[in-house]
């Protein structure tokens, strides 16, 4: 059986029933028990009073803040910015499902076989490059750069460093041999049309390999770099179908279970600085490449980690590229930003070079400093503060920064820090912080668009917090929907009484499912009943549904109740109807017409 995104339903079985909701979303919010529920502050939208519900008994959580809702699945999808069939990849190679990857499980069309093509011809290149570089006389100067510079035999094999060779056709020999398509590799990233466009050309010539991985370890772009000086002194993939920049992360294959293990991240610039690291024992880094840090970056670590640990550059352009990152970090909901100072302009590999291993992970990142802290240190710079101008300037630079803190003791310790700094009073600047805060608040009521605003849990979109407020008929609708999830008894009794004459057209919908999902032999379960409706909407509304705190015990009496109150509304509607024909056959002096009208109303009425 197929779910129609080409997943094999049994293998998103498997991974509803391996994949605990509690332990799943217990990885980022801290869950306490309450009742039948666990509760936490969502990690979706920010709030200080938990609004974020789990259901052990039915596998799905619900935000009354912001309504978002799911099954495990969808939780990973959420925060961890991936869709559908990336999450049920994952989630299977997590819990050792065997999980075919034909045609990377999207099905066997065209496309898939040429992106799986692109993925065997990475493959294949990334092992000759390796091989050329270890083996062969034409590896043999960059074997000796790579040495010169501190790469050990052993982080050769680890990151799988190569070296493309100063000839034009290595790879095209290579990869025609293996009847690979020219035209598709070129498209790929791996060769180079000739100018003339006379044929193909290998793109990286000359130069040491890094091969660039995807999540789960697949070869999907390479770095070249030069031996030596020589511009551009890295040679990247272009983006293909394979690989975007704004969504990869170096070693993010390698470092991931440690990530998840320590809950914190290191965020590097360069290859070179991932792979020092990895050798001195750091094994949760990964660095961007040659771009900034994009917010589809900092979503996919933080699905991750709660903490993130930016060790860029020591220089002026790393240390401003670290400043850049810290409102694109914090934005994506971590919990500590931290960033660590490196001296004298040096790069974490450098450092570890010239200073080793003990004196890196001790110094710089034992040593690293809270995002506050940075933007002072970052300010403080920029400022002559022997003199007073400078001072002053200062000061008003920090302040905010300070006053935008919401703990009161965070703010006293920055301001302490400040005062013995500057030789300015405690006192003054407390009083300049408060004031500053007064004017902030004032400023924001005004623009009424505070994220606090969610936190109350009443206002809200969605329908999940005000079932009391519905029409009779709506909340009978939900009723009956929420014993039916719950039971297949109810279900089969309300199919044969209502079938799908639901007033609400997402309940007709969401009927229409329950009913076939029972037909297949499937038992109650919210969680995976979710994952066969492909439709955001219904997936939300049966979320809300399956959250009420409706008893497993029904009674027949209680059904025909509900199944009344929604089959009174056509009738109601219709008694309305014949009601305002009355009235216009009456304006109109056709009393026989209104009269006739008036019988057929008290007949409906009895119904
Ligand atoms: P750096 O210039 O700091 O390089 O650029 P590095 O990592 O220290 O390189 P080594 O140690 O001299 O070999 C940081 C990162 O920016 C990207 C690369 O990802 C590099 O690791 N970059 C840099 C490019 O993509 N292209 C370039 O020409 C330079
Ligand atoms: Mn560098």
């Amino acid at each position: 059986m197929s779910t129609g995104r080409g997943i094999p339903e049994e293998v998103i079985e498997a991974v509803l029933r391996q994949h605990d909701i509690v332990d799943t979303v217990s990885k980022h919010v801290h869950l306490t028990k309450q009742g039948k529920y666990m509760k936490g502050l969502c990690p979706f939208h920010s709030e200080k009073t938990p609004s974020f519900t789990v259901t052990p008994e039915r596998q799905i959580f619900h935000c009354y803040g912001c309504g978002k809702g799911g099954n495990a699945i969808k939780f990973r999808m959420e925060i961890e910015g991936l869709t559908f069939p990336e999450a049920v990849r994952i989630m299977a190679e997590e819990a050792h499902i065997p999980y075919e990857d034909k045609g990377r499980g999207y099905g066997d069309s065209p496309r898939n076989q040429e992106l799986e093509q692109l993925l065997q011809a990475h493959e294949w290149s990334s092992k000759l490059y390796h091989y050329l570089l270890k083996n062969t006389e034409y590896g043999k100067p960059a074997m000796e750069y790579l040495k010169s510079r501190g790469f050990t035999d052993k982080a050769i094999d680890t990151f799988q460093i190569g070296y493309a060779p100063a000839r034009w056709d290595t790879l095209v020999q290579f990869l025609d041999k293996r009847s690979f398509e020219l035209e598709a590799m070129e498209k790929g990233g791996l060769l180079s049309s000739r100018q003339d466009g006379s044929g193909f050309v290998d793109r990286f010539r000359d130069r040491v390999i890094f091969p660039l991985h995807n999540r789960s370890g697949k070869v999907i772009a390479f770095a070249g770099r030069v031996l030596g000086d020589g511009q551009p002194k890295y040679l990247n993939s272009p983006e293909s179908k394979l690989f975007t920049k704004s969504r990869v992360l170096y070693n993010l294959h390698q470092a991931k279970n440690e990530i998840r293990k320590t809950g914190q991240v290191v965020l590097f610039e360069g290859y070179g600085d991932v792979i020092s690291a990895w050798e001195a024992g750091v094994h949760n880094g990964v660095a961007t490449m040659g771009t900034a840090l994009t917010e589809s970056h900092a979503a996919i670590l933080r699905g991750m980690a709660e903490e993130v640990l930016v060790c860029y550059d020591g220089d002026s352009a790393g240390q401003a590229a670290a400043l850049k990152s810290i409102p694109i970090l914090e934005g994506a909901g971590f919990h500590q930003v931290k960033i660590a100072l490196l001296s004298e302009g040096l790069d974490p590999d450098e450092f570890i070079q010239k200073y080793g291993a003990e004196r890196f992970c001790h110094q710089v990142l034992d040593g690293a400093v809270s995002s506050v802290k940075f933007r002072l240190i970052y300010l403080r710079k920029n400022h002559i503060l022997l003199e007073e101008d400078g001072k002053v300037a200062y000061i008003k630079e920090a302040m905010p920064i300070i006053a935008a803190l919401t703990s009161p003791s965070e703010r006293e310790i920055y301001l302490k820090e400040l005062s013995a700094d500057l030789q300015v009073s405690f006192e003054s600047l407390k009083q300049e912080c408060n004031e500053l805060r007064t004017a902030m608040q004032k400023k924001a009521d005004a623009g009424d668009n505070k994220p606090e605003r969610w936190n109350n849990g009443r206002h809200k979109k969605g329908q999940a917090s005000m079932p009391t407020l519905l029409p009779a008929f709506h909340a009978a609708e939900r009723r009956l929907l929420s014993f039916m999830l719950q039971d297949e008894e109810v279900s089969r009794y309300v199919g044969e009484r209502l079938g799908t004459n639901f007033n609400i057209e997402d309940h007709v919908a969401i009927a229409a499912y329950l009913y076939a999902y029972y037909a297949q032999g499937k038992n109650p379960d919210a969680s995976h009943f979710i994952s066969s409706l492909h439709d955001e909407r219904l997936e939300q509304t049966v979320i809300s549904i399956a959250m009420m705190d409706t008893p497993g015990e029904w009674t027949t009496q209680e059904l025909d109740d509900c199944i009344r109150e929604i089959q009174k509304v056509p009738l109601l509607e219709q008694i309305k109807r014949k009601k305002e024909e009355m009235v216009s056959a009456e304006r109109a002096g056709d009393y026989m017409r209104a009269a006739q009208i008036a019988s057929e109303i008290i007949a409906l009425e009895r119904q």
